[in-house]
C-alpha cells in the first residue's frame, strides 16, 4: 500500500554536506519527498519528539546531540514507505547496517547516526504532524 513516512536527516550528516546525496537514495528507491524543511530544534522540541525514549540512559545525550545544529525533516510517500525507509537507513548502530545503506555509508557511531525513520505506521503519523501542519504536505499526483 501507499504509505507516508516521517525522516530526519541529523545534525551530523547535515554538517557533512550529505543532504543531497540522502535526497538521492530516498528518490532513486521511489519514495517521493512531499514535505522537507531545516529546523534547528529547541531542548523542548527535542525532548518531545523523543519523549518515548524519556527514562533510557541514553536520553540526554540524544537531545544534546540533535540541538547541536540544524537537521532536515521530511515526509516521505511510497509503496510500504515505513519499510522502505527502514531498509535504506539500515541498522541504528551503523555497526551492525548492511552494506549500502545510509547509516553504514554515512553514520560514525549509534549517537550519530545520520538519520532517522519512524518505525511504524502510528508512529509515522505522530511525528509527521509534530514537524507539518496539513497544509505543509503536498501530495503528489503524477
Ligand atoms: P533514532 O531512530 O533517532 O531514535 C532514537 C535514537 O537514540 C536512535 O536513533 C539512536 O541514534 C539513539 N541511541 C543511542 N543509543 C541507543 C540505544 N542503545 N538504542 C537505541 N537508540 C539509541
Amino acid at each position: 500500500a501507499i504509505e507516508r513516512t516521517f525522516s530526519i536527516i541529523k545534525p551530523d550528516a547535515v554538517a557533512k554536506n550529505h543532504i543531497g546525496a540522502i535526497y538521492n537514495r530516498f528518490e532513486s528507491a521511489g519514495l517521493k519527498i512531499i514535505a522537507s524543511k531545516m529546523v534547528h530544534l529547541t531542548k523542548e522540541q527535542a525532548e518531545g519528539f523523543y519523549a518515548e525514549h524519556s527514562a533510557r540512559p541514553f536520553f540526554g545525550a540524544l537531545v544534546s546531540f540533535m540541538t547541536s545544529g540544524p537537521i532536515m525533516v521530511q515526509c516521505l510517500e511510497g509503496e510500504n514507505a515505513v519499510l522502505a525507509n527502514r531498509e535504506i537507513m539500515g541498522a541504528t548502530n551503523p555497526a551492525d547496517a548492511a552494506r549500502g545503506t545510509l547509516r553504514a555509508d554515512y553514520a560514525a557511531s549509534i549517537d550519530e547516526n545520520a538519520v532517522h525513520g519512524s518505525d511504524a505506521l502510528a508512529s509515522a503519523e505522530r511525528e509527521i504532524a509534530y514537524f507539518f501542519s496539513a497544509d505543509e504536505v503536498c501530495p503528489r499526483t503524477r
